[in-house]
């Protein structure tokens, strides 16, 4: 037994075939279990003698299996390892890291400037009601100032908004007349415009609003200067030019030192030194009656900025029409800024 099993153990080549030669001679029911158990009828001379025998045909054949299953053990080893190899000296695979796009970055650090200063961040629908969007804000069916903003119509009464100036009132609807109120609120508006260099019948909007007992116009211009040294330089001033909107009385609007020349003079402020960048003014009375406050009891102000603007200006970007059509030897631009 001992002879035919080391035999056989001598010519297995796969660690199945080991493993039935281990059951076929060591097994429950194996050649050499059957033996070892058959002692009992043997006499009492022999049964130590053909134990001892057994047990050393057993230690001789489980020893001959351990040292295969080792070598076979080795041999997976050897060929893991071959078949993982890893060339190191190979060239990686370039990663074409992504960008934030100009537009939202803007966006981010102009709602970053006025969380600094304590405002909280309002939305509202794009698709707008004729009340929110014209009517609230002091624009009556028939005035001439709807004309400003030729309007996609949904139906007669439905629109795509054509501003943000509707979340003022949105907000002070659910504010209830609660002050302060203190917000910005960003988002798409819409208007029937060719688009061109300056144009898009789709851009960004920011729109602010704060209202409380005391707001005076000196409040306005000095959160405005804050704005725009925070967000262009310190040394970035501005100054305001009487102006008109519906909802808003006094209105001005804002220009800042030519960010590209300093206010010398340059072709981006067309030699004038300076660059409009928005419409603001104190909250109209009737705009804050409608809105559910009391004119002598509170005021506010107002302003509203095109995000595309301030994003052609701070980065010198002489075409709107580059924020829209995704080329991106335009947009890696803005991978490490
Ligand atoms: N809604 C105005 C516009 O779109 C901007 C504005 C907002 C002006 C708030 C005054 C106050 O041109």
């Amino acid at each position: 037994l001992r002879v035919e099993a080391l035999q056989e153990l001598q010519q297995v080549d796969s660690p199945q075939q080991l493993n039935d030669l281990r059951v076929k001679y060591l097994g429950k029911k194996g050649a050499l279990t059957e033996i070892l158990r058959g002692m009992g009828s043997l006499s009492a001379e022999e049964r130590p003698v053909i134990g001892q025998v057994g047990n050393e045909v057993r230690a001789a054949i489980e020893e001959v299996i351990e040292t295969k299953q080792a070598a076979f053990q080795q041999a997976e080893t050897a060929n893991r390892l071959r078949a993982e190899t890893i060339d190191v000296t190979l060239p990686g695979k370039k990663q074409a890291p992504g960008a934030v796009h100009p537009l939202n970055k803007v966006a981010q650090e102009i709602e970053d400037v006025f969380i600094g200063l304590g405002y909280t961040i309002a939305e509202g629908p794009e698709v707008e009601s004729d009340f929110y969007n014209f009517e609230a804000l002091n624009l009556p069916k028939d005035h001439p100032a709807r004309d400003m903003q030729d309007s996609f119509y949904v139906t007669d009464d439905i629109l795509m908004r054509t501003h943000t100036s509707p979340v003022q009132v949105r907000t002070m609807k659910a504010m209830n007349g609660k002050t302060p109120v203190k917000v910005i609120c960003p988002g798409k508006v819409y208007r029937r415009d060719d688009d061109d260099a300056t144009h898009s019948f789709q851009f960004n909007q920011i729109e602010g609003l704060v209202i409380g007992p005391n707001i005076r116009m000196s409040d306005l211009k000095g959160t405005l200067l804050q704005f725009v040294q925070l967000m262009f330089g310190k040394q970035t001033e501005i100054r305001l030019r009487p102006s008109f909107f519906p909802f808003t009385e006094p209105s001005a609007e804002v220009d800042v030192t030519c960010v590209q020349c300093g206010g010398h003079g340059c072709r981006m402020c067309k030699h004038t030194g300076w660059l409009e960048i928005l419409g603001c003014g104190m909250v109209h009375p009737r705009v804050l009656e409608m809105g559910g406050y009391d004119p002598n009891e509170v005021s506010g102000f107002a302003f509203g900025m095109g995000v595309e603007r301030i994003a052609l200006l701070k980065y010198g970007i002489d075409d709107i029409r580059h924020f829209y059509t995704n080329d991106l030897r335009f947009l890696s631009q803005f991978v490490r800024m």
